[in-house]
């Protein structure tokens, strides 16, 4: 027995050693190339990786002013080989075709998507189109019903009272984006049902939750622990229930317009595109309901923490509240707010332009994954397997890119646009290598015309009916945020204080 047990010691000691002196060797090889901040060595590396959970921002930054901007290697606790690389290779990394530096491969590996929803929505993606082209051409017919569900979910979720009244700003804004892009994705009544807004919202952290723990699990486990791991199932199937009637109601009368029957009142809303484009497989319910809710994801949190990171901003500088106004009033059509107004609105523009630039929800941007052995520009070697990104601490808040870098300076963007031939320009809809926040060229975000639309007619009416300010704070300051790896979410439980417009 002691015999059998210090053999196995002896054994486990041996291929430990083994493990880790091939590891060690290929990372030493690793660093000549690119250096690693933190300690690149086999197990201590971990120990940077954890770090790296909870002080991504920090240790970006110290790695952008380490190197000057030259790229450098960090450790995550699953892929140890994560190069930072200089802000010179963007277009090299939006350029790169798909099976060379692949964008799917990261969001595959990182939310395990094949687990969760399913492989399709990876490799067929004709979700993409429908949002990056017939929505964004809809948004100006779309617009009125857009208003609309804004001005009732605003009075549903924030009081309008003679006195200060605290609201949560992320939860009242979660709901308010819910029901506002779920008036465009499936219309009313659905998109007031609180049941289905639950699961809309819910979705999204239950994916990423249950992706992070996959990850974790080896492979052949994965379908033994499924069912105690993940939710996603279960809610899908509860999105299914209420969205099958009205779904096969389409359906039949999509039959019907086929044979030539007139459709007078045919929905015009995210939904029926997809029904429209889908083929195949893709047309069952159930799928379709899936792909309802993989466009939920990308686009309800993504907007709501915008929306609250702006809003902060701006209670926490009320000295802005003034030129908001002022600019909203200049350009209000009689019928209230069109989508042609929202074109005109360069300062609302500038300031979430300008938040997402300082603020962010994200500290690397661009991250693709090598499918095979890849030499950026620059010399920089990417294994396959290996994961290249950028950083806005390396452009956003640069000062070769930016005066004042470090700045919030909320009309920036709208100065800029007043020289001459640039009134175009500088919006937060147009990418560029120094404004990342939608990511840049083939990948670029398809709904980022709608969320812009949605995010400025929110904050149009927020400034017009109400007054608000921060709860406990010091004039300048935001409450500070919450960094989750290389995620930045907005504090959830701060509260801004809300009252009807005064003057
Ligand atoms: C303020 C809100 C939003 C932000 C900050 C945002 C940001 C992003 C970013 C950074 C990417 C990836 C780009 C890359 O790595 O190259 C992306 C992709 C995507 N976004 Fe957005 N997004 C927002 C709103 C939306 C909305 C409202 C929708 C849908 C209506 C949407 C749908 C998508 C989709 C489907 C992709 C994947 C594109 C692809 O696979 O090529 N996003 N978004
Ligand atoms: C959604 O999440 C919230 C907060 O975590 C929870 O209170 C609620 O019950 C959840 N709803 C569903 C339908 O899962
Ligand atoms: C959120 O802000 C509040 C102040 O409003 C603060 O007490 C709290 O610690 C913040 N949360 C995080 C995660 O920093």
């Amino acid at each position: 027995m002691q015999y059998e047990s210090s053999a196995l010691l002896y054994v486990a000691l041996l291929v430990g050693g083994i493990l880790f002196l091939s590891r060690w060797a290929k990372e030493r090889k690793l660093n000549a190339i690119t250096p690693a901040i933190g300690p690149w060595m086999p197990i201590l590396s971990c120990w940077g990786a954890l770090k790296f959970l909870f002080r991504a921002q920090a240790i970006l930054e110290e790695g952008y002013v380490e190197y000057g901007g030259r790229p450098y290697r960090i450790a995550m606790l699953y892929e140890w080989h994560y190069i930072v690389s200089s802000p010179e290779a963007i277009d090299e990394l939006q350029r790169a075709p798909e099976d060379v530096l692949s964008f799917m491969a990261v969001a595959e590996e990182n939310l395990q998507l094949a687990e969760t929803l399913g492989s399709a929505v990876t490799t067929n993606t004709y979700h993409i189109p429908v949002l990056r082209t017939t929505l964004t051409r809809n948004l100006r017919k779309l617009h009125e019903d857009i208003y609309d569900e804004i001005c009732n979910s605003i009075a549903h979720c924030i009081p309008a009272t003679d006195d200060w009244t605290p609201v949560v700003a992320l939860d009242a804004l979660l709901q308010i984006v819910a029901r506002t892009s779920g008036r465009i994705i499936l219309g009313l009544p659905f998109c007031r049902n609180t049941e289905l807004l639950d699961i809309m919202i819910n979705f999204t952290t239950d994916v990423v939750t249950s992706g992070l723990v996959f990850s974790f699990t080896p492979s052949p486990l994965k379908p033994l622990v499924k069912p105690f791991i993940t939710k996603v199932d279960k809610m899908i199937d509860r999105a299914l229930a209420m969205l099958r009637p009205t779904i096969e109601q389409r359906q039949n009368m999509m039959e019907k317009q086929k044979h030539g029957e007139e459709w007078a009142d045919k929905p015009n809303d995210i939904l029926q595109w997809l029904m429209d484009a889908a083929e195949g497989e893709e047309r069952e319910p159930r799928a379709l309901t899936v792909r309802f809710l993989l466009v939920c994801f990308a686009s309800i949190h993504t907007t709501s923490m915008t929306l609250t990171q702006a809003l902060y901003r701006l209670a926490a500088n009320p000295e802005y509240i003034a030129p908001l106004r002022e600019e909203v009033e200049s350009v209000l059509d009689q019928d209230g707010l069109s989508k042609a107004t929202m074109e005109k609105l360069r300062k609302v523009d500038s300031f979430f332009k300008e938040t997402q630039r300082i603020d962010g929800l994200g500290c690397l941007l661009l991250t693709r994954k090598a499918l095979r052995d890849y030499t950026l520009a620059d010399g920089t070697r990417v294994p396959a397997g290996c994961y290249v990104s950028t950083t806005p601490s390396a452009t956003h808040r640069a000062r070769a890119c930016y005066d004042a870098p470090h700045a919030f300076d909320p009309w920036r963007f709208a100065r800029m646009r007043e020289e001459p031939a640039q009134s175009g320009r500088h919006q937060i809809v147009t990418p560029s290598a120094e404004h990342l926040a939608f990511g840049l060229g083939h990948h670029s975000c398809p709904g980022r015309y709608f969320a812009a639309v949605e995010l400025k007619t929110i904050m149009a009416h927020l400034v017009m009916k109400y007054d608000f300010r921060l709860e406990n704070l010091k004039l300048g300051e935001i409450p500070p945020p919450m960094h989750i790896s290389n995620i930045v979410v907005p504090n959830r439980t701060a509260k801004v204080l809300f009252r009807k417009r005064k003057d």
